[in-house]
């Protein structure tokens, strides 16, 4: 399979902000748009996306996971980049339409159908005028996916970056094309230098989350993680797992954590990433100003695995899903 989204469906769905008012969700084949050089979004980043996932489960059916999460966000985000802002009936008409168009092209388990719905500000406008983008395009691509890290289900190397955030103070909620900029110099360096998979950012020695995924630790019963407070993204894949792990009889403590916390936990602790695209990655080893610390023997931890049995479970129809966290298509 093709590294992890740079494959592509043939069929997308796109709908226009214009006068005050949105098209119609229209299916057509994926291809390129047409903008003028002066487009706000190429100037002023005025853009959000989102990632889920379906799946086709074994009975042939086609289930997404907690779209409606996903839809909240993308609103987040564009109410917080000053652009139009879709209806909840917009968004969910626009990928379901978008799943049901490429229902051929979904791969069977373990691989999934990503969907990228993405906002841009459309207005002919370098003004900067003190407000956003007056018009918008609203679109969804999809992308048949398996893994995300190459090299299948191994233990992560991370980088520890105590000196760069991935986005300012109460950015890190929206999920911005441009948080995703100021983090490639760091992951490219990290990867380039010392062989590390991610970057864990941690800002003035505090625990963040990682360039593409949040962080989570597991340390005897506790679930640490760090607490939300706008400058991480709220992942949608952090609280299933948080929540899956409660009804484990984990403690989960959402807190504040520095670096050498985190250091001094790691002898007896697992560690993963969780995200729709990572999904539960676990985590061998983290590299703090050129040492590498491992996470227990640096092995793939046996509860990591467990929990991420329970959530691939529910989002593949293996488990109940008492939550109710999965809508068929
Ligand atoms: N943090 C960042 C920076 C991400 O890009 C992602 C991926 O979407 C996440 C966290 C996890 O969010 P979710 O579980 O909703 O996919
Ligand atoms: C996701 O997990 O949906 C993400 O947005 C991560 C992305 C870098 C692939």
């Amino acid at each position: 399979m093709a590294e992890f989204g740079q494959a592509f469906t043939t069929q997308m769905v796109v709908s226009n902000f214009q006068d005050n008012h949105w098209t119609a969700p229209e299916v057509k084949p994926i291809g390129p748009f047409s903008f003028h050089p002066g487009t706000h979004v190429l100037h002023y980043s005025s853009t959000c996306f989102e990632g889920l996932k379906a799946y086709r489960w074994t009975d042939g059916s086609i289930h997404l996971f907690r779209y409606q999460d996903n839809i909240r966000r993308l609103r987040n985000s564009a109410a917080a980049l000053c652009l139009p802002v879709p209806s909840d009936e917009l968004l969910e008409a626009s990928i379901f339409a978008a799943v049901k168009a490429v229902v051929s092209e979904i791969p069977d388990l373990p691989g999934a159908l990503y969907i990228r719905p993405t906002l841009i500000g459309t207005e002919l406008n370098i003004g900067a005028a003190g407000r956003g983008s007056k018009e918008a395009l609203l679109y969804v691509i999809t992308s048949p996916v398996g893994d995300y890290f190459a090299g299948g289900i191994r233990p992560l190397k991370l980088l520890i970056d105590d000196e760069n955030m991935r986005s300012t103070p109460k950015f890190g909620q929206v999920k911005t094309g441009g948080n995703y900029a100021a983090s490639l110099g760091s992951v490219t360096q990290a990867r380039a230098e010392f062989g590390a998979d991610q970057v864990l950012f941690c800002p003035g020695g505090q625990v963040q989350e990682t360039g593409a995924a949040n962080f989570i630790l597991l340390k005897g019963n506790e679930v640490i993680t760090k607490k939300l407070d706008g400058s991480i993204l709220p992942g949608i894949t952090r609280d299933s797992i948080l929540k899956l792990a409660a009804e484990q009889g984990y403690q989960i403590k959402e807190i504040d954590y520095t670096v050498d916390e985190l250091l001094a936990w790691l002898p007896e602790s697992e560690a993963f990433l969780s995200g729709t695209a990572a999904v539960l990655s676990p985590v061998g080893s983290l590299i703090y100003h050129g040492k590498e610390y491992l996470l227990g023997d640096g092995k793939i931890g046996e509860k990591s695995v467990q929990l991420k049995a329970k959530l691939t479970g529910i989002q593949t129809g293996k488990n109940n899903d008492t939550y109710r966290w999965t809508t068929v298509v």
